[in-house]
């Protein structure tokens, strides 16, 4: 996991080394660009929660990394005026950690849990009552002496952030008043995030190098706001800081990036697919090995982008390559079924 794609979704060190991410962090939900449906469905939570002076529903937000999570867990506190506390599954060892958390949060004070799938069932179950009732119950002692001590809470609203939704408990979902899933962004989306980024950065671009770049972020604002750094920097060494079409084209072929995006994990990943089982279907444990990876990686980093771009279908007997994914990589499809390659 230690690889650093320039396309992958998930931040890498790079990105909390540049002292501008921060900025490019929208702050308020005006400032929140696409995910319409969800910014309109937290706009009224909030509005409704201003009116009864409460914190708003538990909020579940599941999707792929690099979609705007984090950002909009902050966004909600900022909204309501209140702090974030923010937390991760794995990090939450034991329940004590939690507890000493959830009793100093202040009224509205939204605790944000990254990862949320990685919860251990231990500390989960701390969480139910905190949720639905605003207490902890902790055992305090051992043995014939243990009892049960009570603690209430302030009104608080907890945020889960997954990429995995599916590996939660039913129980833990069921606790959020909203659940929703974050979908890549459309183009159109992504130009406006870069249009704003650049304007940040007060970097001179004009709008259709931005669409260059939008096209090959694989619906990702974070890949998106990585390329433009990129081609920045590749500007400012190659063509005296001028960031045009050409900047973006040399920046993303000294990356290995091509013109949908797709980077050399990708494309290795169809090529596997096509040369060493025929375009499949191949069960996604099988390939792994072959790719001398991990299969959760393949599943969130690389599978995501490839099966919203048609190059890939999932079917109940494995992946499977599609006529588009072969074209893609210069391989051609027979159109047989059980979709075999010419050799
Ligand atoms: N809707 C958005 N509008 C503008 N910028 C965004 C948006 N969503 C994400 N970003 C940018 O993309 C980066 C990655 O978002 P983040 O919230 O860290 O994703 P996630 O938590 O889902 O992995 C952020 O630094 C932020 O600047
Ligand atoms: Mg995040």
């Amino acid at each position: 996991m230690a690889r650093e794609r320039i396309v992958s979704a998930d931040e890498v060190v790079e990105d909390q080394l540049d002292p501008q991410s921060h900025t490019l962090r929208p702050r308020a939900l005006d400032e929140y660009i696409g995910q319409s449906a969800l910014v309109e469905r937290i706009r009224i939570a909030l509005d409704a929660s201003r009116t009864r002076d409460e914190p708003i529903d538990h909020v579940l937000l599941h999707g792929p990394p690099g979609l705007g999570k984090t950002t909009l867990a902050h966004v909600i506190a900022a909204e309501m005026g209140s702090r974030a506390y923010v937390t991760s599954g794995p990090a939450l060892t034991k329940a004590g950690d939690l507890v000493g958390t959830l009793t100093r949060m202040q009224p509205r004070d939204v605790l944000f849990i990254d990862e949320i799938h990685r919860l251990p069932a231990s500390v989960e179950e701390y969480i139910y009552p905190a949720m639905e009732e605003y207490r902890v119950d902790f055992t305090v002692d051992s043995g014939m002496h243990a009892r049960i001590v009570t603690l209430p809470l302030k009104p608080f609203t907890l945020i889960g952030a997954t990429t995995r939704a599916g590996l939660l408990t039913q129980a833990l979902r069921s606790r959020f008043g909203i659940a929703h899933h974050l979908d890549f962004y459309d183009d159109g989306d992504l130009e406006r995030i870069l249009v704003r980024a650049a304007d940040l950065l007060s970097m001179k671009v004009a709008d259709s190098t931005l669409t260059r770049i939008a096209g090959r972020s694989r619906g990702t604002p974070r890949v998106a706001l990585r390329l433009l750094r990129r081609v920045r920097d590749w500007a400012a060494v190659k063509s005296g800081g001028r960031v045009d079409d050409k900047s973006v084209d040399g920046a993303l072929e000294l990356e290995g990036v091509d013109a949908m995006g797709l980077d050399e994990l990708d494309r290795k990943y169809l090529t596997t697919l096509a040369r060493q089982y025929r375009g499949g279907p191949v069960g996604l444990d099988a390939l792994a090995a072959t790719l001398g990876d991990d299969a959760g990686t393949l599943e969130d980093m690389v599978e995501p982008y490839l099966l919203r771009r048609g190059f890939l279908s999932r079917t109940r007997q494995g992946r499977r390559l599609t006529a588009e994914g072969a074209a893609h990589i210069g391989e051609k499809l027979i159109e047989v079924p059980g979709a075999l390659f010419e050799e």
